[in-house]
């Protein structure tokens, strides 16, 4: 049994509608001139990086990389800083705005910056040496939870594997969240994005207690522990209420506030919980299948909820009640599969995928995904319910 757990947390956040108009104090703060923002075209194209940009002053001299491209791909960071240097001799802060994938490459970026090497030479877990280069986040979607994870998702194109580089000095060292530049985000992202912070979210509060799990030494994604629980309770009861406006009523400022907010709950206690099977099985599958990343752990989340029910029927009906006080009376059963099946009319309403056939994944797929997943300890060892292959194999098949 482990004896205690810790909350590692970006060091700054800075949420609120405007609160873009601080960027360049807090650019000030950092003592930075010279600032390399790293974003992608649709960032470009929405006018964001304009807005962005009114708020630094001409005394910064700034260069702007915008080639960053969904699911970034391991040798676009290396790219990133060569373009970057061509233009500059000494960059002294990076700034990573967009989606996760903007994000996550600027982490990358900041981490080669700041102790040279190539990705690889970081990838898994706690391998980075000493803190990366200033980092100043700011998302542009409601989702990864990014800008405060000590987590990086790169896509290794020779393989079709997604990996990753996991280390508490990857988190940003200021998270800066406007609500505004959420506003144009196409329904699709949106409810993309928005459906894996509600399954960071599910995920976390349900993680087995830090307590319990089977793992020796310093570990990211430690299990849960009462702080990410109770970050992650929040997270789902916003995510629940406004995911539905902000995917169909996309300028509706209150949904885009509370999901911004969701999301970055939800990425505060994952980034310590972690995340478990729904992430697990969605990794093989991201394999396979050209999918977003949220649609696919949007699509497991109830299986995998179902498949854990046995031990977390009552953390399940505690949630439910709260969301719906008129379930109060219900029994713990009863009220824990009302919690199941509000996900699963939410991802109908907001237009996902529920099968598995839908993606393109057949039958002869599941025993490789059930397989592969299983092998993802850091992930696995997290889910509160212990999968073996045939329990991975029939929740997959109840929803092919
Ligand atoms: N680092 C982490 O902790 C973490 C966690 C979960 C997922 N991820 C990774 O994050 C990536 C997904 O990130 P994402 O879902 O945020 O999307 P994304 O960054 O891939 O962006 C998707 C698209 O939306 C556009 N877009 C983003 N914001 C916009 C806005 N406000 N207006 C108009 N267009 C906008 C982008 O230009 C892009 O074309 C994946 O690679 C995933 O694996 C990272
Ligand atoms: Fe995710």
């Amino acid at each position: 049994m482990r004896q205690s757990w810790k909350v590692n947390s970006t060091e700054s956040i800075i949420f609120g509608h405007g609160a873009i108009q601080e960027l360049a104090r807090v650019c000030g703060s950092l003592h930075a001139q010279n600032v390399l923002i790293i974003t992608d075209r649709g960032i470009r194209d929405a006018g964001i990086l304009d807005t962005v940009l009114k708020n630094i002053p001409d005394s910064f001299h700034i260069e702007v990389y915008d080639e960053a491209v969904p699911e970034p791909p391991v040798d676009s960071a290396v790219k990133c800083l060569e373009k970057a240097k061509e233009r500059m001799s000494v960059v002294d802060v990076i700034i990573g705005m967009g989606g996760g994938s903007s994000i996550d490459l600027a982490k990358v970026a900041a981490l080669l910056l700041e102790h040279g090497g190539e990705p690889h030479h970081y990838f898994g877990e706690n391998k980075v040496p000493g803190p990366i280069a200033p980092l100043i986040a700011i998302p542009t979607t409601a989702g990864t939870g990014s800008e405060v994870t000590s987590v990086t998702v790169l896509t290794d194109e020779k393989n079709n594997i997604k990996t990753g580089i996991s280390d508490n000095y990857l988190r940003p060292k200021v998270a800066l969240l406007d609500p505004e530049l959420t506003l144009k985000l196409p329904s699709y992202v949106t409810a993309c994005s928005g459906i894996d912070a509600l399954c960071h979210a599910v995920e976390a509060y349900t993680a087995k207690d830090a307590h319990y799990i089977d793992a020796e030494g310093d570990l990211l994604f430690q299990g849960g522990n009462p702080i990410s629980e109770a970050h992650a309770l929040q997270a789902i009861q916003y995510i629940l209420k406004y995911l539905p406006h902000a995917v169909h009523q996309g300028t509706n400022r209150d949904a885009r506030y509370y999901m911004l907010l969701g999301s970055l709950m939800a990425g505060q206690a994952f980034s310590n919980a972690g995340t478990a099977a729904a992430h697990a099985l969605a990794y093989p599958i991201g394999g396979l299948v050209k999918s977003p990343h949220g649609e696919l752990t949007g699509l497991l989340l109830p299986a995998v909820l179902k498949h854990n029910k046995a031990v977390i029927a009552s953390k399940l009906a505690y949630v439910e009640r709260i969301i719906e006080p008129l379930h109060a009376a219900l029994a713990v059963d009863e009220a824990a599969s009302c919690f199941i099946e509000r996900i699963e009319k939410l991802l109908q309403d907001i237009f996902l995928p529920t099968r598995l056939s839908e993606i393109g994944i057949e039958e002869k797929d599941l025993k490789y995904i059930g397989r592969e997943a299983l092998k993802i300890e850091r992930l696995i060892r997290n889910n509160p319910r212990v999968p073996t292959e045939k329990s991975f194999e029939e929740l997959l098949k109840d929803i092919l």
